[in-house]
Protein backbone atom coordinates (compact mmCIF):
# COMPACT_ATOMS: atom_id res chain seq x y z
CA UNK A 1 0.00 0.00 0.00
CA UNK A 2 1.08 3.30 -0.88
CA UNK A 3 1.44 5.58 1.97
CA UNK A 4 -0.51 8.75 2.43
CA UNK A 5 1.95 11.31 3.95
CA UNK A 6 -0.85 14.03 4.43
CA UNK A 7 -4.89 13.85 4.02
CA UNK A 8 -7.57 16.71 4.74
CA UNK A 9 -11.17 16.21 4.91
CA UNK A 10 -13.87 18.49 4.84
CA UNK A 11 -11.24 21.41 5.43
CA UNK A 12 -13.02 24.37 5.74
CA UNK A 13 -12.12 27.99 6.18
CA UNK A 14 -14.74 31.25 6.74
CA UNK A 15 -13.40 34.50 6.58
CA UNK A 16 -15.25 37.23 7.87
CA UNK A 17 -14.06 40.68 6.30
CA UNK A 18 -15.69 44.58 6.61
CA UNK A 19 -15.76 46.27 9.33
CA UNK A 20 -19.28 48.07 9.45
CA UNK A 21 -21.12 45.74 7.18
CA UNK A 22 -19.38 41.98 7.99
CA UNK A 23 -18.96 39.91 5.26
CA UNK A 24 -18.74 36.26 4.54
CA UNK A 25 -16.37 34.52 2.19
CA UNK A 26 -15.31 30.66 2.00
CA UNK A 27 -11.95 30.87 1.46
CA UNK A 28 -12.07 26.98 1.32
CA UNK A 29 -15.27 24.60 1.63
CA UNK A 30 -15.21 21.19 2.31
CA UNK A 31 -11.92 20.09 0.38
CA UNK A 32 -10.81 16.75 0.77
CA UNK A 33 -8.13 15.07 -0.86
CA UNK A 34 -4.75 13.60 -0.11
CA UNK A 35 -0.84 13.10 -0.77
CA UNK A 36 0.93 10.01 -1.18
CA UNK A 37 4.75 9.57 -0.37
CA UNK A 38 6.46 10.26 -3.70
CA UNK A 39 3.51 12.26 -5.16
CA UNK A 40 3.47 15.44 -6.61
CA UNK A 41 0.02 17.28 -6.48
CA UNK A 42 -0.79 20.49 -8.05
CA UNK A 43 -3.50 22.71 -6.93
CA UNK A 44 -4.75 24.67 -10.08
CA UNK A 45 -7.49 27.71 -10.10
CA UNK A 46 -7.96 31.20 -10.72
CA UNK A 47 -6.70 33.95 -8.20
CA UNK A 48 -9.05 33.68 -4.93
CA UNK A 49 -10.16 30.48 -5.62
CA UNK A 50 -8.90 28.97 -2.27
CA UNK A 51 -5.04 27.72 -3.17
CA UNK A 52 -2.83 29.61 -0.67
CA UNK A 53 -5.76 29.12 2.16
CA UNK A 54 -5.57 25.48 1.89
CA UNK A 55 -1.45 25.77 1.77
CA UNK A 56 -1.66 27.97 4.98
CA UNK A 57 -3.64 25.78 6.42
CA UNK A 58 -1.96 22.86 5.77
CA UNK A 59 1.23 24.95 7.07
CA UNK A 60 -1.06 25.65 10.45
CA UNK A 61 -0.23 29.41 9.39
CA UNK A 62 -4.25 29.72 9.64
CA UNK A 63 -6.71 27.63 11.79
CA UNK A 64 -9.40 25.69 9.58
CA UNK A 65 -12.81 26.77 10.56
CA UNK A 66 -13.73 22.86 10.50
CA UNK A 67 -12.47 19.97 9.10
CA UNK A 68 -9.39 17.52 9.59
CA UNK A 69 -5.69 17.80 8.63
CA UNK A 70 -3.64 14.45 9.28
CA UNK A 71 0.26 13.36 8.89
CA UNK A 72 1.16 9.99 8.55
CA UNK A 73 -2.18 9.15 9.61
CA UNK A 74 -2.70 11.03 12.62
CA UNK A 75 -4.11 14.52 13.88
CA UNK A 76 -2.08 17.52 13.13
CA UNK A 77 -3.39 18.94 16.44
CA UNK A 78 -1.30 15.93 17.74
CA UNK A 79 2.02 17.12 17.02
CA UNK A 80 4.31 19.74 18.63
CA UNK A 81 4.85 22.59 16.28
CA UNK A 82 8.79 21.81 16.03
CA UNK A 83 8.20 18.21 15.21
CA UNK A 84 5.22 19.28 12.66
CA UNK A 85 8.05 21.16 10.62
CA UNK A 86 10.56 18.24 10.98
CA UNK A 87 7.62 17.17 8.02
CA UNK A 88 6.48 19.98 6.08
CA UNK A 89 7.84 22.71 4.88
CA UNK A 90 6.89 25.58 2.96
CA UNK A 91 8.30 27.59 0.35
CA UNK A 92 6.37 30.79 -1.02
CA UNK A 93 5.68 33.53 -4.36
CA UNK A 94 8.08 36.06 -3.08
CA UNK A 95 11.55 34.86 -2.24
CA UNK A 96 12.71 38.40 -1.15
CA UNK A 97 10.05 38.58 1.54
CA UNK A 98 11.61 35.50 3.46
CA UNK A 99 14.65 37.64 4.12
CA UNK A 100 15.84 40.28 6.06
CA UNK A 101 17.85 42.28 4.39
CA UNK A 102 20.41 43.29 7.31
CA UNK A 103 21.51 39.41 6.83
CA UNK A 104 23.64 37.67 5.22
CA UNK A 105 22.16 34.68 3.01
CA UNK A 106 23.89 32.19 5.38
CA UNK A 107 21.55 33.42 8.15
CA UNK A 108 18.48 31.80 7.27
CA UNK A 109 20.51 28.38 6.94
CA UNK A 110 22.11 28.94 10.15
CA UNK A 111 18.73 29.59 12.00
CA UNK A 112 17.72 25.68 10.00
CA UNK A 113 20.04 24.08 10.84
CA UNK A 114 20.32 24.56 14.96
CA UNK A 115 16.23 23.90 14.61
CA UNK A 116 16.87 20.96 12.68
CA UNK A 117 20.51 19.43 14.16
CA UNK A 118 21.21 21.71 16.79
CA UNK A 119 23.07 18.94 18.02
CA UNK A 120 26.02 18.80 15.50
CA UNK A 121 29.26 20.73 15.51
CA UNK A 122 29.95 23.76 13.60
CA UNK A 123 31.83 22.02 11.08
CA UNK A 124 29.69 19.40 10.10
CA UNK A 125 26.74 21.95 10.28
CA UNK A 126 28.79 23.92 7.73
CA UNK A 127 29.37 20.65 5.60
CA UNK A 128 25.58 19.75 5.63
CA UNK A 129 24.88 23.32 4.31
CA UNK A 130 27.11 23.09 1.84
CA UNK A 131 25.95 19.40 0.86
CA UNK A 132 22.96 21.08 0.62
CA UNK A 133 23.28 23.78 -1.65
CA UNK A 134 24.55 21.63 -3.91
CA UNK A 135 21.65 19.54 -3.86
CA UNK A 136 19.44 22.58 -5.47
CA UNK A 137 22.41 23.46 -7.89
CA UNK A 138 24.01 26.57 -5.90
CA UNK A 139 27.92 26.46 -5.06
CA UNK A 140 28.64 27.58 -1.60
CA UNK A 141 30.98 30.31 -2.84
CA UNK A 142 28.74 31.99 -5.17
CA UNK A 143 26.10 31.97 -2.67
CA UNK A 144 27.08 31.97 1.52
CA UNK A 145 28.85 35.34 2.40
CA UNK A 146 26.38 37.40 -0.04
CA UNK A 147 23.73 39.88 0.98
CA UNK A 148 20.11 39.13 -0.36
CA UNK A 149 20.39 41.73 -3.00
CA UNK A 150 23.91 40.30 -4.03
CA UNK A 151 21.46 37.33 -5.86
CA UNK A 152 19.05 36.60 -8.11
CA UNK A 153 15.60 35.95 -7.40
CA UNK A 154 15.98 32.34 -8.93
CA UNK A 155 18.95 31.83 -6.38
CA UNK A 156 17.43 32.88 -3.58
CA UNK A 157 14.30 31.07 -3.86
CA UNK A 158 16.67 27.67 -4.10
CA UNK A 159 18.61 28.70 -0.94
CA UNK A 160 15.25 29.01 0.54
CA UNK A 161 14.66 25.51 -0.74
CA UNK A 162 17.79 24.11 0.78
CA UNK A 163 16.50 25.58 4.04
CA UNK A 164 13.55 23.54 3.65
CA UNK A 165 15.24 20.39 3.19
CA UNK A 166 17.67 20.43 5.73
CA UNK A 167 14.96 19.54 8.04
CA UNK A 168 14.00 16.86 5.79
CA UNK A 169 10.61 17.51 5.55
CA UNK A 170 8.55 14.68 3.99
CA UNK A 171 5.85 16.83 2.25
CA UNK A 172 6.72 20.33 0.65
CA UNK A 173 3.88 23.11 -0.32
CA UNK A 174 5.14 24.93 -2.93
CA UNK A 175 3.22 28.02 -3.30
CA UNK A 176 3.64 29.55 -6.58
CA UNK A 177 7.12 29.21 -5.79
CA UNK A 178 7.98 30.60 -9.39
CA UNK A 179 6.17 33.59 -10.39
CA UNK A 180 8.29 35.80 -9.75
CA UNK A 181 11.65 35.14 -10.92
CA UNK A 182 12.14 34.64 -14.68
CA UNK A 183 11.46 32.24 -17.23
CA UNK A 184 15.11 30.59 -17.01
CA UNK A 185 15.03 30.25 -13.38
CA UNK A 186 11.33 28.92 -12.81
CA UNK A 187 12.08 25.72 -15.41
CA UNK A 188 15.32 24.87 -12.98
CA UNK A 189 13.26 25.39 -9.60
CA UNK A 190 10.49 23.07 -11.12
CA UNK A 191 12.96 20.09 -11.86
CA UNK A 192 14.88 21.00 -9.18
CA UNK A 193 11.51 19.60 -7.02
CA UNK A 194 11.31 16.80 -9.91
CA UNK A 195 14.63 15.69 -9.42
CA UNK A 196 14.38 15.99 -5.17
CA UNK A 197 10.73 13.77 -5.52
CA UNK A 198 12.96 11.21 -7.55
CA UNK A 199 15.80 10.82 -5.59
CA UNK A 200 14.32 10.94 -1.96
CA UNK A 201 10.87 10.47 -2.39
CA UNK A 202 9.35 13.44 -0.89
CA UNK A 203 5.86 14.66 -1.83
CA UNK A 204 5.15 17.92 -3.05
CA UNK A 205 2.04 20.00 -2.94
CA UNK A 206 2.58 22.32 -5.74
CA UNK A 207 0.46 25.41 -6.30
CA UNK A 208 -0.16 27.08 -9.26
CA UNK A 209 -2.49 29.26 -11.63
CA UNK A 210 -0.66 28.05 -14.70
CA UNK A 211 -1.91 25.35 -16.30
CA UNK A 212 1.47 24.48 -18.40
CA UNK A 213 3.61 24.53 -15.30
CA UNK A 214 0.88 22.01 -13.32
CA UNK A 215 1.03 20.03 -16.89
CA UNK A 216 5.27 19.72 -16.72
CA UNK A 217 5.34 18.79 -12.76
CA UNK A 218 2.59 17.01 -11.37
CA UNK A 219 1.48 13.45 -11.14
CA UNK A 220 -2.13 14.40 -9.94
CA UNK A 221 -4.18 17.70 -9.98
CA UNK A 222 -6.95 19.21 -8.39
CA UNK A 223 -8.66 22.13 -10.18
CA UNK A 224 -10.69 24.56 -7.30
CA UNK A 225 -12.84 27.31 -8.03
CA UNK A 226 -14.17 29.80 -5.05
CA UNK A 227 -12.74 27.67 -2.26
CA UNK A 228 -14.20 24.08 -3.71
CA UNK A 229 -12.64 21.49 -5.86
CA UNK A 230 -14.13 21.16 -9.28
CA UNK A 231 -12.43 18.18 -10.27
CA UNK A 232 -9.66 16.24 -9.98
CA UNK A 233 -7.61 13.00 -10.89
CA UNK A 234 -3.98 12.08 -13.09
CA UNK A 235 -3.02 15.26 -14.37
CA UNK A 236 -3.03 13.87 -18.00
CA UNK A 237 -6.83 12.77 -17.82
CA UNK A 238 -7.75 16.00 -16.08
CA UNK A 239 -6.13 18.38 -19.14
CA UNK A 240 -7.24 16.04 -22.24
CA UNK A 241 -10.27 14.91 -20.83
CA UNK A 242 -11.39 18.17 -18.96
CA UNK A 243 -15.30 17.33 -17.44
CA UNK A 244 -16.23 20.42 -16.11
CA UNK A 245 -17.10 24.06 -17.80
CA UNK A 246 -14.52 25.59 -15.76
CA UNK A 247 -11.61 23.61 -16.25
CA UNK A 248 -12.30 23.59 -19.84
CA UNK A 249 -12.14 27.31 -19.54
CA UNK A 250 -9.18 27.25 -17.85
CA UNK A 251 -7.95 25.44 -20.23
CA UNK A 252 -8.61 27.66 -23.15
CA UNK A 253 -6.77 30.75 -21.42
CA UNK A 254 -3.40 28.99 -21.60
CA UNK A 255 -1.45 30.61 -24.03
CA UNK A 256 -1.05 29.03 -27.87
CA UNK A 257 2.16 27.99 -27.78
CA UNK A 258 0.99 25.44 -24.79
CA UNK A 259 -2.63 24.59 -26.30
CA UNK A 260 -1.30 22.14 -28.67
CA UNK A 261 -0.48 19.73 -25.65
CA UNK A 262 -4.28 19.62 -24.63
CA UNK A 263 -6.23 19.55 -27.67
N1 LIG B 1 -7.48 37.21 5.49
C1 LIG B 1 -8.53 37.18 4.67
N2 LIG B 1 -9.69 37.82 5.01
C2 LIG B 1 -10.77 37.77 4.20
N3 LIG B 1 -10.82 37.10 3.04
C3 LIG B 1 -9.70 36.46 2.65
C4 LIG B 1 -8.50 36.47 3.44
N4 LIG B 1 -7.54 35.74 2.80
C5 LIG B 1 -8.12 35.31 1.65
N5 LIG B 1 -9.40 35.74 1.56
C6 LIG B 1 -10.34 35.42 0.47
O1 LIG B 1 -10.44 34.00 0.36
C7 LIG B 1 -10.49 33.63 -1.01
C8 LIG B 1 -9.35 32.68 -1.34
O2 LIG B 1 -8.11 33.37 -1.24
P1 LIG B 1 -6.70 32.67 -1.50
O3 LIG B 1 -5.64 33.67 -1.17
O4 LIG B 1 -6.69 31.38 -0.79
O5 LIG B 1 -6.75 32.42 -3.08
P2 LIG B 1 -5.61 31.92 -4.10
O6 LIG B 1 -6.23 30.84 -4.91
O7 LIG B 1 -4.38 31.61 -3.35
O8 LIG B 1 -5.39 33.20 -5.02
P3 LIG B 1 -4.03 33.71 -5.78
O9 LIG B 1 -3.88 32.84 -7.00
O10 LIG B 1 -4.35 35.12 -6.14
O11 LIG B 1 -2.89 33.59 -4.81
C9 LIG B 1 -10.47 34.93 -1.82
O12 LIG B 1 -11.81 35.29 -2.10
C10 LIG B 1 -9.84 35.92 -0.86
O13 LIG B 1 -10.30 37.22 -1.12
MG1 LIG C 1 -2.40 32.36 -3.41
Amino acid sequence: MVEEIIGVENLTKRYISGIIRQKEVYGARDVSFNIKRGEILSLVGESGSGKSTIANMILRLLKPTKGEINLLGKSIREYKIKNYYENVQGIFQDPYSSYNFFYKVDHVLNQAISHSLSWVDIAEKERIIANTLGIVGLRPDETLGRFPHQLSGGQLQRILLARCLLFKPRLLIADEPTSMIDACARAEVLNLLRKLRDKSGISVLFITHDIGQAQYISDRVIVMKQGEIVEGGPTNEVFLNPKEDYTKALLSSVPSIYRRWYT
